[in-house]
């Protein structure tokens, strides 16, 4: 029987989706975090509007739901142009870029999420596009086939990856602009919490919005969804408002820990730690017991657990850190107890 999946990396009810976009900063000034991403990026926009020019191509890279797409949002509002959104994997093929290029006017940003994820054809149709504004395409086919040039306009491209790895290096080099974007502090994600709270009409207090920052794996994505289900909490088992004691009741309810793991990290750890003695084990092996794409692991599990140090990726495989094994209880194995982990 197939088993239900545990990740849920991005708002799932049409509901979550709808107050996802209303909590997303419109303009770099609402945007709190990503300091001198944020700097950089204001100056660059700011250059290119005094100069009355289109801004260059920009590559966001870093783990989900840190907020790539709400830059490429941003970019577009503030160069005052419009966004056209696609993602990788659904340009199958050089036509299907074909017709939103052309449709481009200067300025506007094309937003190409999981740009890691074109196939090779659509790659390099791509690349005179946005290097000299132009393509070449193939009309017709046989004897009649006849290669036409088509000029475009001055667009943005604007590619997100999770995987700044692989990306081509031709792609990767013609972005004039590249933005790494890391795990958020607690104290950023605390204030992104309070500006939600004020958006969604909700009273909370300060230790209220340190409590869900502290579990939201440094990611504003997931402080804002939980956000939500604190505030439903809240609604049926208060008054409505939210402080810590109701924060800590509500997340312990979510299956949530103190420190942000919920029920899929530590089913991927015990995976490791009870099935493969603490590893190393492929990440396929633990993608086929956990009945997940290792994709998905790689994207919304892993790094975090890296960033924490629960995790090693090691040439033969993920391992368990000591301190994973700590946190999740578990003893170490004996022929574990001498290393240094
Ligand atoms: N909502 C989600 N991410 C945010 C951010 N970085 N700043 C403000 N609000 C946000």
């Amino acid at each position: 029987m197939a088993r239900e999946r545990l990740v849920t990396p991005k708002p799932t009810t049409p509901e979550d989706e709808n107050l996802s976009w209303a909590l997303r900063p419109r303009k770099l000034s609402d945007y709190i975090g990503q300091g001198k991403l944020v700097e950089k990026l204001k100056l660059s926009i700011t250059a290119a509007k005094k100069r009355k020019e289109s801004l260059e191509h920009a590559l966001f890279h870093g783990p989900a739901g840190l907020g790539k797409t709400t830059l490429a949002h941003i970019i577009a509002n503030e160069m005052g142009t419009k966004l056209v959104t696609t993602t990788g994997p659904s340009l199958t093929k050089p036509g299907d870029l074909m017709g939103i290029l052309t449709n481009l006017k200067t300025g506007d940003v094309l937003f190409i999420d999981e740009v890691h994820r074109m196939n090779a054809a659509v790659e390099e149709f791509l690349y005179p596009a946005i290097e000299d504004f132009a393509v070449d395409f193939l009309v017709d086919s046989g004897p009649h086939s006849r290669l036409i040039k088509f000029k475009l306009e001055k667009f943005t491209l604007v590619g997100a990856t999770t995987r700044a790895g692989l990306l081509s290096a031709p792609l990767r080099d013609r972005f004039g602009m590249t933005f790494h974007l890391d795990f958020y502090p607690p104290g950023e994600l605390a204030n992104i919490v309070l500006r939600s709270s004020k958006l969604l009409n909700v009273a909370i207090d300060s230790a209220g919005a340190m409590e869900i920052a502290k579990r939201s794996r440094g990611t504003p994505r997931i402080a804002n969804r939980l956000l939500r289900r604190v505030r439903d909490y809240c609604e049926v088992k208060a008054d409505g408002d939210i402080n810590q004691t109701l924060a800590v009741e509500a997340l312990k309810l979510e299956g949530v820990d103190e420190i942000g793991l919920d029920d899929m990290d530590k089913a991927y750890l015990k995976i490791i730690i009870k099935n493969y003695v603490g590893g190393p084990v492929g990440i396929e092996a633990i993608a086929a017991t956990l009945n997940e794409e290792s994709d998905t692991l790689q994207d919304v599990v892993e790094p975090y657990l890296l960033k924490i140090g629960f995790l090693r990726r090691t040439r033969k495989g993920r391992m368990v850190s000591n301190i994973g094994y700590q946190h999740l209880g578990y003893a170490l194995p004996e022929r574990r107890q001498q290393d240094l982990f």
